[in-house]
């Protein structure tokens, strides 16, 4: 379906007991990471507001000091599935990791997925960061690049199999006896460095061709493999320069690739704290924040910087660190923080316990549409990925308030035009070998 006019992008990025640490414990919260009816309400609440998509991080770890909506929760394509049967038009992705799991499961799960959902599904394709992930499959670690190599051999074997049939290889021909076709058929016969996978996936072509894939890695080996494959880039900056800075060199590197600029949608993440007055919505945070100490804030932190910070005077500077092996976009962009702000290990902390470095926007609604139609029309972002610090009530103020301000301004639509995630994003479905889309 072809984009008629530029338009905001919007995921819903949603953790059932809040993205601020403490917002499970709002007055207005539920708390919801096992909570299948608040996920369903939540799903419908994005999709009356027109959202492109819902979002389902995911890691495969978990331990007393994790952020509460990650301690316990559902497996992501098993919610997705139930989540295909109460929505008909939500985009509905997941994150998989490329580094503890097999391209031939992952590519059956989202073509499964993409099935149920009638061409809505999205693959947040990661290499998981955490090393300590490593101790639940008996497996070694691999180093950041090297992570990365897989990664691109993984989303090639994934997407060979998508292709396994062509599009019309099932004729399921009741007089000629035929189901499937054999002169449609591609068996992949994959032999690489990190895998080898003969194919074909025991499901017919998805109904987008290929479901929708997003990248969520901001270093260069992460913006390489979100050029070459990529149709989202999910990314955390905290200022509009660094986000245009950003946005200039991922696209740079799309067009290096060949492809449309436009075919790939940026989407920052961003936490919306909502008031009437700007007064109200700063009380708003401050309640959460009081919430928040060294024992649920620090261990986000330390894991997002990739170094032990015990030794160190919370009330002091952030110590010069080496760059990390798990999150280097993200551990960049924190030292950053705290040199270009002045601030103390704990004042980080309360920071990455909020939004875990995704930008906070503090305001009225006007203020928070004022600021993504700046950060959108600068070319900044092409879309976000909405971080309520709580839910259901953070989420319902953002869809009742501010939501209808970028539709009054033609920013954002005001009705789905197509069926498909793909359709919403405004990129055409993946042809099969012969080219037929
Ligand atoms: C919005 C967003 C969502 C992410 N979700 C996940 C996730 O669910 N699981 C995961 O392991 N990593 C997730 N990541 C982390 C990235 O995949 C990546 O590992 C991280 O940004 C560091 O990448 P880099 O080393 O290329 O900078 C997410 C990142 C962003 C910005």
């Amino acid at each position: 379906m072809a984009k008629t006019k530029r338009q905001i992008h919007l995921g819903l990025f949603l953790q059932g007991a809040g993205h601020h640490v403490a917002g499970w414990r709002h007055p207005d919260a539920e708390s919801g990471s096992e909570n299948l009816d608040l996920l369903q309400r939540l799903a419908a609440t994005a999709e009356r507001a027109k959202f492109d998509l819902l979002f389902l991080a995911d890691g495969l770890t978990s331990g007393s000091d994790a952020h509460p909506s990650m301690v316990a929760r559902f497996e992501p394509l098993t919610l997705l599935s139930a989540l295909a049967m109460s929505t008909t038009r939500l985009g509905l992705a997941a994150t998989a990791s490329t580094t503890y799991g097999e391209p031939f499961h992952i590519a059956r799960v989202f073509a499964s997925l993409d099935h149920l959902s009638r061409g809505r599904a999205g693959w947040n394709v990661v290499t998981t960061s955490y090393a300590r992930t490593a101790a639940n499959f008996g497996a070694r670690h691999p180093e950041h690049d090297e992570r990365y190599a897989i990664a691109e051999e993984f989303v090639d074997v994934v997407k060979g199999l998508w292709d396994s049939w062509d599009d019309d290889a099932f004729p399921k021909d009741k007089a000629a006896g035929v189901y499937a076709d054999a002169d449609k058929l591609n068996i992949l016969d994959h032999k690489g460095k990190y895998f080898s996978v003969k194919g074909p996936l025991n499901a017919s072509r998805p109904p987008q061709g290929h479901p929708v894939i997003i990248q969520a890695g901001s270093s260069g080996p992460g913006q390489d493999l979100a050029a070459r494959n990529a149709d989202i880039v999910f990314t955390a900056q905290q200022s509009i320069e660094e986000a245009q800075s950003f946005y200039k060199s991922q696209k740079e590197r799309v067009a290096a690739h060949g492809r449309d600029v436009d075919s790939l949608a940026i989407m920052p993440g961003f936490l919306p704290v909502i008031g009437d007055t700007f007064a109200e919505a700063r009380d708003k945070l401050a309640l959460l924040d009081g919430w928040t100490d060294p024992t649920n804030a620090m261990p986000l932190l330390v894991e997002r910087l990739g170094h032990d910070l015990s030794g160190y005077d919370l009330d002091g500077p952030l110590p010069e660190l080496p760059v990390s092996d798990q999150l280097q976009s993200r551990a960049k962009l924190l030292t950053d923080l705290a040199k270009r702000e002045n601030l103390t290990i704990r004042q980080l902390a309360l920071r990455v316990a909020a939004g875990r470095g995704h930008h906070i926007i503090l305001g009225t609604p006007v203020e928070i549409a004022d600021r993504m139609q700046l950060w959108f029309e600068e070319r900044a972002a092409d879309g976000f990925n909405v971080m309520p610090p709580y839910f259901p009530g953070g989420l319902d103020d953002f869809c009742s308030k501010v939501v209808p301000i970028l539709q009054e301004r033609g920013l954002f639509r005001t009705e789905y035009e197509g069926t498909t995630l793909r359709d919403h994003l405004g990129i055409t479905r993946t042809a099969d070998r012969r080219g037929v889309a």
